[in-house]
């Protein structure tokens, strides 16, 4: 009997085919501009080429060919490509070639950084460039060792989740309590998602299954910005009733316009309705934006922060470190914890017991994670702050040539201001007829697959009704001001031909 292990790494085989891997992703990586940025497949094109079953022989490294072949042929053209300088659909999600080594490096090592004790340098890693990226965007000293401290999520999505079931943990401990919690009308889906995940509502409305308003969406001034004294009444209304307002999650960075909500207004809220004394927390939820207060110019977004609880920002989609990599920072990791932990005795070891050291897993949904600080640690070492802020400062910079551009031309008009590198715009005019010359605007330019745009609707400040709006959201790593001139010509024309067709219908 052979005794070589079957799924052995043999590395000269994998030195070989990790070139050609290189090669490949070094390739598209050049020509991602030339490929329709949006995928041009349809429902099911891909299962169809796909074999039903799975492979009972291995192809092995000789079949590596075929391999590569059909990623060209078959995964290829059922990509968006959210590298290509043309995408400004979404945030952005940002590669590059420090974030790609992190990733290959950590698929390398194949470790599993659950415990200080199964890899010490991945926590200590961990713990170091979140206090980097600490002092890069200038928190609040709460957040950092020794009293607060940084990990590395998943999503934004999870940040808020552990944070919402801290809260609870705080305020409630073991105690049956009414909990109520708030974000603002504008806040991201997954707000609610967080609250329906840990049992606090049921519905998408922020109701339970009973009927009971246990998520409240509270309205937003002119500028889309949480209104403070509507959260004023609403916590007061709640206290009133005998509910119990445990979690306030604030947006810097809206994910419609970009709006930022007004810390520091929140932060004296919290304090006057006993929302804080009853040991209310409050998070605030940077996924997109947190990224540009790297830029000492824009850490005026961040005034107030020394009244959260918790924060995230997401360094995957603007700081060109490879999805997946959400940074979080709590000031009460005690709570956090305690929230999170359970220590079945086939995770005991002696480095927990004895103290002194973190374990990730408590600070987490999921038990194992790998090893992500790696690819945050290549870029921060890679560009430097001065590398990360000229990014930044180079996407602010085409937003405004963007918003330039839509201020100079009178079909259109800005819908919001600009958010750093986020534009928010839509066509003039009676706002049915705007409505659905934006809907046609947007459909016959994706459609033509080379420039990515997407929608959303704010409402109209006069009576509050939805108005359809483009978002310009600048961010791909590779986009330059040629690209942003060529994306705005195309637009226009697009835009002018739908107004002409409008008010000179043809056959
Ligand atoms: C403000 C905001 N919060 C949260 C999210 C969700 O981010 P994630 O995909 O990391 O969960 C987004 C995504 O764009 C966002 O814009």
């Amino acid at each position: 009997m052979s005794d070589a292990a079957p799924g052995r790494i043999d590395p000269e085989e994998f030195r070989r085919l990790g070139h050609r891997m290189v090669d490949w992703i070094a390739d598209y990586h050049r020509q991602v501009g030339e490929l329709p940025v949006l995928s041009r497949s349809g429902p099911g094109d891909l299962l169809r080429a796909l074999p039903e079953a799975p492979p009972e022989q291995g192809c092995g490294e000789a079949g590596w060919d075929e391999v590569l072949a059909d990623l060209d042929a078959l995964i290829v053209p059922g990509l968006t490509h959210w590298q290509s300088p043309q995408f400004h659909a979404y945030f952005p999600c940002n590669a590059s070639t420090p974030g790609i080594l992190g990733e290959l490096l950590s698929a390398g090592l194949g470790i599993q950084g659950m415990l200080w004790a199964t890899s010490p340098a991945a926590t200590e890693l961990e713990q170091r460039t979140l206090d980097w990226l600490a002092q890069l965007t200038n928190l609040p000293d709460r957040f950092r060792a020794p009293d607060g401290g940084g990990v590395i999520q998943g999503t934004a999505s999870e940040a808020t989740l552990v944070a919402m079931v801290a809260a609870r943990h705080r305020v409630a401990g073991g105690r049956d309590a009414d909990l109520v919690a708030y974000t603002s009308t504008q806040a991201h889906s997954s707000i609610v998602k967080a609250a329906r995940i840990a049992g606090i509502c049921d519905e998408v409305d922020g109701t339970t299954r009973n009927g009971r308003r246990t998520v409240r969406f509270v309205p937003t001034d002119d500028n889309l910005r949480l209104d403070p004294a509507a959260l004023r009444a609403a916590i007061a209304e709640d206290i009133e009733a005998g509910r119990t307002p445990f979690f306030v999650c604030a947006t810097v960075g809206t994910t419609s316009s970009g709006a930022v909500d007004p810390l520091p207004e929140i932060g004296a809220v919290l304090a006057d309705t006993g929302f804080r004394d009853a040991g209310g927390w409050l998070h605030v939820d940077a996924a997109w934006a947190g990224s540009a207060t790297v830029c000492p110019e824009h850490q005026g977004l961040l005034a107030g922060l020394e009244h959260a609880d918790s924060y995230t920002f997401n360094p995957h989609k603007w700081l060109l470190t490879n999805f997946d990599c959400s940074a979080f920072w709590t000031s009460d990791p005690e709570h956090l914890t305690a929230a999170l932990g359970v220590t079945p005795e086939y995770l005991r070891n002696r480095a927990t017991d004895a103290g002194g050291v973190v374990d990730f897993r408590d600070w987490q949904i999921p038990l194992g994670r790998r090893f992500r600080a790696l690819k945050l640690w290549f870029v921060l070492r890679h560009f430097g702050a001065e590398g990360l802020r000229a990014h930044i400062r180079h996407h602010v910079a085409l937003g405004e040539q963007f918003e330039n551009l839509v201020r100079q031309e009178p079909m259109f008009e800005l819908a919001a201001a600009r958010s750093l590198s986020l534009v928010c715009f839509r066509l003039s005019g009676p706002r049915e007829r705007a409505n659905a010359e934006g809907r046609a605007l947007l459909d016959a330019l994706n459609a033509e697959g080379q420039i990515y745009l997407s929608h959303t609707t704010l409402p109209d400040p006069v009576d509050q009704a939805p108005r359809f709006v483009l978002r310009m959201a600048i961010g791909a790593a590779a986009t330059t001001a040629d690209d942003i001139s060529q994306a705005w010509d195309r637009i226009r024309a697009l835009a002018a031909q739908i107004r002409r067709a409008g008010t000179e219908p043809t056959a």
